[in-house]
């Protein structure tokens, strides 16, 4: 297989690793026009052939039926060279934010299928960890009865891309480069997520707020427009037609307490675990005549793939026609739609609804 990695920056390098885990040998090219990060991409993995220009590459040979092109670029920059990927004839693995707005998204989705290739969405991060399976596996026994809320709550007090995480990319926290802040940054894991344990037919962004922490660590001559701290109302309609409400918060600067937690709630039992913490505890509290009973859920057995990889190993599985956790097609923009329906509602009040296509 052929990867044509588009961006040579930090996270360009975690699919190198991701790409040793395929199973199948993989031919590297990359392109970056930052003459200093392509060159030191080129000195950690010198089996890769650079170029200064995602077009030089894509246009340097004929496409092959398996080549696989990787936007990871920062988002004001994902449209453009996945469409040209996609025209080149190439299969298209988005970074996540999938893109700036919406418009962008549909339009990247409608040039992959007409030239009849796939496009998919790097926000699958954290699907198929031991956790999140557990939660599946006891969800599909209908022990907990009817399904009624769930909390999904990730709140940190200072981890802020372009400040205390990576502080070298800043543009994370220009909302013309990023196209906003912690909902563009994690929203996408957390709605991929949530497409993955709930499957959803339709989501109701009911109501939503955000808002900019400040703190001394505040970077001064940079532009920083970007919000750190987030939540939502949803309403998730399900295959079956029922209707789960879930409380949705992130953040990556508050000055509340700082917590991950996640519990979804049924008539007959409830789950309780740590969002995107594999290692700590699924735990179901059920009744056991007339008390409460708490046991611990036993996860599968842990796979030998880290976060970083799971993005490219999915897509690739998908490619292949094996069983995979792949966000490709509608379904990758749909979630990117939920994510853009947080800060639409957040800054007109109104509902967003996004009907999910399957
Ligand atoms: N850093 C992480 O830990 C991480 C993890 C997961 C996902 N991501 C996502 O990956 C994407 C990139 O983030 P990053 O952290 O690697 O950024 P980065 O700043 O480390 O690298 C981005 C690179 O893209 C290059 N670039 C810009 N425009 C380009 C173009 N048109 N063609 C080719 N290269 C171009 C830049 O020169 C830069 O070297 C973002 O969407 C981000 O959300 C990052």
């Amino acid at each position: 297989m052929r990867l044509y990695l588009i961006g040579a920056g930090v996270s360009a390098r975690t699919h190198v690793a991701a790409a040793a885990k395929l199973g199948e040998p993989v031919e590297l090219r990359v392109a970056d026009p930052n003459a200093e990060t392509l060159a030191g991409f080129l000195e950690a993995f010198p089996e890769a052939t650079g170029y200064a220009s995602a077009e030089e590459m894509l246009a340097a040979e004929q496409a092959r039926e398996d080549d696989v092109a990787i936007v990871a670029t920062p988002p004001r920059f994902h449209f453009a060279p996945a469409v040209a990927a996609a025209r080149s004839g190439r299969h298209v693995l988005c970074e996540k934010p999938l893109a700036m707005t919406v418009d962008e998204a549909e339009e990247m989705l409608r040039v992959a299928t007409e030239h009849g290739v796939l496009f998919g969405s790097c926000s699958t991060r954290f699907r198929g960890l031991p956790h999140n399976e557990a939660v599946k596996a006891v969800m599909a026994t209908g022990v907990l009865g009817d399904l009624v809320h769930l909390d999904f709550v990730t709140r940190s007090p200072r981890s802020r891309a372009g400040i205390e995480y990576q502080p070298s990319s800043r543009w994370f926290l220009d909302s013309r480069m990023s196209g906003g802040g912690v909902v563009m940054d994690w929203g996408p894991y957390d709605m991929s997520t949530l497409f993955d344990l709930l499957q959803p037919t339709r989501v109701e962004m009911v109501d939503a707020w955000m808002a900019k922490t400040r703190t001394g660590a505040d970077p001064e001559g940079v532009v920083h427009d970007t919000e750190s701290t987030a939540g939502a109302a949803l309403r998730v309609t399900r295959q079956d037609g029922s209707v789960l409400r879930v409380n949705y918060q992130r953040a990556n600067a508050t000055h509340g307490e700082e917590f991950a937690r996640a519990e979804l709630e049924g008539t007959l039992a409830a789950l309780r675990w740590t969002p995107f913490d594999s290692h700590q505890p699924v735990q179901l509290r059920t009744d056991a005549e007339g008390e409460p009973r708490e046991e611990t859920v036993e996860p599968p057995e842990r796979d030998d793939l880290s976060i970083f990889d799971r993005p490219l190993v999915h897509f690739v599985a998908a490619l292949r026609g094996r069983p995979s956790l792949a966000a490709i097609g509608p379904i990758a923009v749909d979630e990117f739609r939920c994510v853009r329906g947080v800060y639409d509602t957040a800054r007109t009040g109104r509902p967003t609804v996004v009907e999910v296509r399957r």
